[in-house]
């Protein structure tokens, strides 16, 4: 495997670069710079298995293998043509080309992902009359280019499917948290496994479920079946498997309670905890928010209510949103209240001074994270 140090590439959903520059910081790597959804670092390939293994934030780690010039569809095919492609892939692999183009010679992508494909399968020929297999399955060995303007820039994407995909959700719910989203709402309540956390409105579970695997020290790449650095040449399994071993778990004493109204949804959210290991540590229950206890010790409440774009009916969460500030304000003392919505008009309802209120993004939606502190 390549062991030089180049730049890596760390994509992430808008909003979160904060969160995911602290995490990059917390592995000993630097934060080189931080652009609107990606946090740039430098490392080796070996770097990048220890990112794809830990980061709870990141979308993808892509690791640098050429930038340079390129104003047309040939020039494109000259810069891939020269990338020593050889040193990363050999002829009996499969190699999925992937891009994101900003360059008016460009109306069609899949014309610039070929003439890619071209100069890779072109290189192998003149060298071993022979080539990979290419297509668009992102299972196995995966690269990316990004061509903005007048520059391309190559890389691997050392993650292939998206690190979004933990492997747990095996059954979505109505509107599910993407799981980096949830997780870094979570480091954001800087709850790390002492006092509770609890989560109302709890849906599919992938707030109750992240918390679990932060408060667990469990990396979310362990839950993975595979990622794209594992189909590259010289892939070093040894390495990896050391990697794995060294992130195994600890014990935390808090809490975690995970409830909603929808007895069915409480039943996938159970088994996505089942399928992340983390079950026996969420106290499940089906119940209005209303009614939640209030345990001692302090802690979360964490609220993602429906926000009236995708599911609930918008009169009725007029009355859904007073009514979380009202439990908030009369029963939560000794508590920080969190409250994640798409629905930024509601957040009035809520009728309490929130902490700050931070921007983020559930997909296109333009959301909110507010926080209230409850003494
Ligand atoms: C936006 S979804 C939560 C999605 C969740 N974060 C996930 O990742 O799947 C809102 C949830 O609130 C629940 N809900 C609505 N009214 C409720 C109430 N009064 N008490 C408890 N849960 C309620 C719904 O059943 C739904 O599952």
């Amino acid at each position: 495997m390549h062991v030089g140090m180049e730049t890596i590439w760390l994509s992430c959903p808008k909003g979160l670069t904060s969160q995911l520059c602290l995490e990059v910081k917390e592995l000993g790597l630097n934060v080189l710079e931080e652009h609107k959804a990606a946090v740039e670092t430098r490392g080796s390939l070996a770097d990048c298995m220890q990112l794809n293994l830990c980061l709870r934030t990141a979308h993808r780690v892509l690791f640098k293998l050429a930038e340079g010039p390129c104003r047309n569809p040939d020039e494109l095919y000259d810069l891939a043509r020269e990338i020593p492609w050889e040193d990363h892939f050999s002829i009996d692999d499969y190699v999925c080309i992937t891009s994101l183009v900003r360059n008016d010679t460009i109306r069609d992508t899949r014309f610039a992902n070929l003439k890619c494909k071209d100069a890779l399968v072109d290189r192998f020929w003149a060298k071993y009359a022979a080539r990979p297999d290419t297509g668009p399955m992102r299972d196995r060995a995966v690269v990316f280019f990004f061509w903005q303007d007048d520059r391309a820039s190559f890389y691997l994407d050392t993650s292939g499917e998206s690190l979004c995909h933990r492997g747990y959700r095996k059954q979505p719910g109505e509107a599910p948290m993407r799981e980096t989203l949830a997780a870094a709402c979570v480091l954001e309540t800087a709850w790390t496994g002492e006092g509770n956390f609890i989560n109302p409105m709890c849906g599919s579970g992938t707030l109750a479920i992240e918390a679990a695997l932060i408060a667990k020290g469990i990396a979310p790449g362990s839950l993975r079946e595979s990622f794209g650095f594992q189909f590259l040449k010289g892939f070093d399994e040894a390495k990896w498997t050391e990697l794995c071993r060294r992130t195994q778990g600890r014990d935390f004493s808090g809490r975690i309670l995970a409830s909603d109204i929808d007895p069915h949804v409480i039943e996938t959210a159970r088994a996505n905890a089942a399928a992340a290991g983390v079950e026996e540590f969420i106290e499940f229950s089906v119940q209005d928010f209303r009614e939640h206890e209030v345990p001692e010790g302090g802690g979360v409440f964490f609220f993602n209510p429906p926000y009236g774009e995708r599911m609930g009916d918008v009169a009725e969460l007029d009355s859904l949103y007073k009514d979380i500030g009202d439990f908030l304000k009369q029963r939560a003392t000794g508590y920080t209240g969190w409250i994640f919505t798409g629905n930024i008009r509601m957040l009035k309802r809520v009728g309490l001074r929130p902490g700050e209120k931070r921007v983020r993004y559930n997909g296109a939606i333009e959301c909110r994270l507010a926080d209230y502190e409850m003494y």
